[in-house]
């Protein structure tokens, strides 16, 4: 079964303002592999689970036509809202009905969504609507962030740590598939050419009031806010003042890096 988070219209704008774009690691093994494999031009990228276009606008970079679609009307509305190049539009479907014809799509790529998926479904989708030699990338950023700022970097990860343990109790159960690394996305993907990356790393500039909104962001974040609106608020605030604490500022702008690692399916559709 698919799941309904992040469909709210508090969630997409919340979303749109803190969930940050693949890092350049991770968007280079992408571009290098469709060039490793593409026997002619990419004409068609169609992005799943787009959200408000966290990936999508990069894709926009470097390919004729990208399509992001979402299951969710507010993302795509945050995503339709925002600066958007003529080469990208936005389409609101599930990623197990795309409404793309068979053997049309040179690039599918999912960032951070294909957990939420009916994976079974979705991958019948993938090796419908994906062209012969069509590539697939389907990524994720793991839970095991680290946080960076002169010498009290151990601590604030610790901080951060104590908080992603006590929200993570209202998590939902296909995050399980980010703590396997994808490793059941990558043997659902019914592609003989595909490999599983594992350790791509990206440095996110950030400022504390960004690593408190990206807390807010999360679909664990969400559901206890639902359950107890005021503890949630309560925990943003704290968070915020023992990082400022322990790094010595006062200011919530105050920049620090955020460390992610992704995760990535990659795979090649046979002739
Ligand atoms: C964690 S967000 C990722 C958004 C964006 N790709 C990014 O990199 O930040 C997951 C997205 O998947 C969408 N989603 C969840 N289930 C879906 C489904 N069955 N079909 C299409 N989109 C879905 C959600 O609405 C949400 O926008």
């Amino acid at each position: 079964m698919a799941t309904q988070l992040f469909e709210g219209k508090g969630h997409a704008a919340v979303y749109q303002k803190y969930r940050f774009a693949p890092g350049k690691e991770l968007q280079q093994l992408i571009l290098s592999y469709v060039e490793e494999k593409r026997t002619s031009p990419t004409e068609l990228v169609v992005d799943v689970g787009c959200g408000s276009g966290q990936g999508t606008l990069f894709l926009a970079e470097h390919f004729k036509k990208v399509v992001g679609t979402d299951i969710s009307e507010a993302q795509i509305q945050e995503g339709r809202d925002a600066p958007c190049p003529p080469n990208l539009s936005y389409l609101v479907c599930p990623a197990e009905e795309l409404p793309f014809e068979d053997g049309s799509v040179d690039l599918l790529t999912s960032f951070t969504a294909a957990h939420w998926f009916d994976i079974e479904k979705f991958m019948k989708e993938v090796v419908r609507v994906v062209k012969p030699h069509g590539c697939v990338a389907l990524s994720t950023y793991t839970v095991d962030m680290r946080l960076h700022y002169g010498n009290c970097s151990e601590k604030l990860t610790q901080i951060f740590e104590e908080v992603k343990d006590l929200i993570f109790k209202y998590s939902h159960g296909r995050i399980k598939h980010v703590l396997e690394n994808y490793e059941e996305i990558f043997e659902a993907l019914p592609f003989r050419d595909k490999r599983r990356i594992t350790d791509i790393f990206d440095k996110i500039p950030m400022t504390v009031a960004g690593v408190v909104g990206y807390l807010e962001s999360v679909s664990p974040f969400q559901t206890y806010m639902k359950h107890d609106p005021q503890a949630a608020k309560t925990l943003l605030q704290e968070t915020e003042k023992r990082f400022l604490d322990t790094m010595g500022v006062s200011s919530r702008e105050t920049q620090l890096e955020f460390w992610v690692r992704h995760v990535c399916v990659l795979g090649c559709k046979g002739p």
